[in-house]
């Protein structure tokens, strides 16, 4: 495969089924190439909290023989600008073209994450950190999720379905809005979109009204209100939070129980439940099937390593 040039959307991977059939090679051998690395440098730049993510990372590049540095840019960097031809007598300290420049004197890649605001939907819509890492680094740029999309994530998404279907049939995939606490991006829902597109799956969507998503993502899906008859028969239930897209970032009053039980379970096809991680338990997905055999959850977070190492594979 040709080299990546970056990834942040499934459009950067040239060719999924190989790509997720190279993954399951990875995944026989994740140690196979423990010098790959040698002498490489690995940016890992934070400006939001991460498990999965960061370890994973961490992980693959260890498996590949890659030296990285890990920048918690909300606390360890100075404070970015991000607008072009500011004036920057305010609170801002650099500007994020000069850290972007910086840092890739010193890597050969860098991943960053950056979640969205929620002050403004076009600055969030627009990924600015993101995309002014893209055009300022002199080195590939990966991201670890951004306001729009959770690469990393959604290709994991694919390799565990792929693991975890046998039949000689399109499996039914459902991407399911669930309650949360708080206001969430739409960024893993988003790209859960993008990615599901491009393997061979019958999928639908289903959120409570004022929770539509960017139709950018969900044009050519099945779109419902009804949460119950889009579980009808799913091999695939993929559980998410996310807030309003229309009234950007506000949590609209949900009529009805959008919470995944054992119950809801019972109208699927003996459904396999995923769920990107951190999840609020009882909230989102009740115990008793998060505990149950029909969880994909560790599975799909062991699987963050191996897309990692591809990724990091295919990039350098
Ligand atoms: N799923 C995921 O990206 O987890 P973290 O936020 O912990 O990295």
């Amino acid at each position: 495969m040709a080299k990546l040039q970056k990834f942040t959307c499934v459009d950067d991977v040239p060719n999924l089924e190989q790509a997720l059939q190279e993954c399951i090679d990875i995944k026989n051998n994740p140690l196979g190439t423990p010098n790959f690395g040698k002498n490489k440098t690995v940016g890992l730049v934070f400006l939001n909290p991460s498990l999965r993510t960061r370890i994973s990372m961490q992980k693959a590049c260890q498996n590949l023989g890659l030296n990285y540095i890990i920048i918690n840019a909300g606390q360890d960097a100075w404070t970015w600008e991000l607008h072009d031809g500011a004036v920057m007598d305010g609170t801002t300290v650099e500007h994020i073209k000069d850290a972007a420049k910086v840092l890739s004197e010193y890597c050969d890649v860098i991943a960053i994450r950056c979640f969205p605001a929620f002050k403004d939907k076009e600055e969030d819509t627009q990924d600015k950190v993101l995309n002014q890492f893209i055009e300022h680094a002199t080195v590939p740029i990966i991201s670890l999720e951004s306001a729009t999309r959770h690469p990393l994530q959604s290709f994991t998404d694919m390799l565990t379905i792929k693991e975890n279907w046998k039949e000689n049939r399109k499996p039914k995939v459902v991407l399911t809005w669930a309650p949360h606490v708080k206001s969430i991006a739409h960024s893993v829902a988003n790209s859960f979109c993008e990615w599901v597109k491009e393997i061979d799956a019958d999928v639908t969507v289903t959120f409570p009204e004022g929770y539509d998503l960017d139709t950018e993502y969900t044009d050519g899906l099945t779109i419902t209100n009804d949460q119950d008859e889009a579980l009808k028969d799913a091999d695939f239930i993929y559980v998410k939070n996310w807030s309003s897209f229309s009234d950007y970032g506000a949590t609209p009053e949900v009529k009805g129980d959008w919470l995944l039980t054992l119950e809801k379970l019972k109208q699927t096809n003996n459904a396999k439940v995923m769920h990107c991680l951190p999840v609020r338990r009882n909230v989102e997905i009740s115990d008793e099937v998060l505990d149950s055999e029909n969880a994909l959850v560790y599975q799909q977070a062991g699987n963050r390593l191996i897309t990692a190492q591809w990724v990091l594979k295919n990039i350098l």
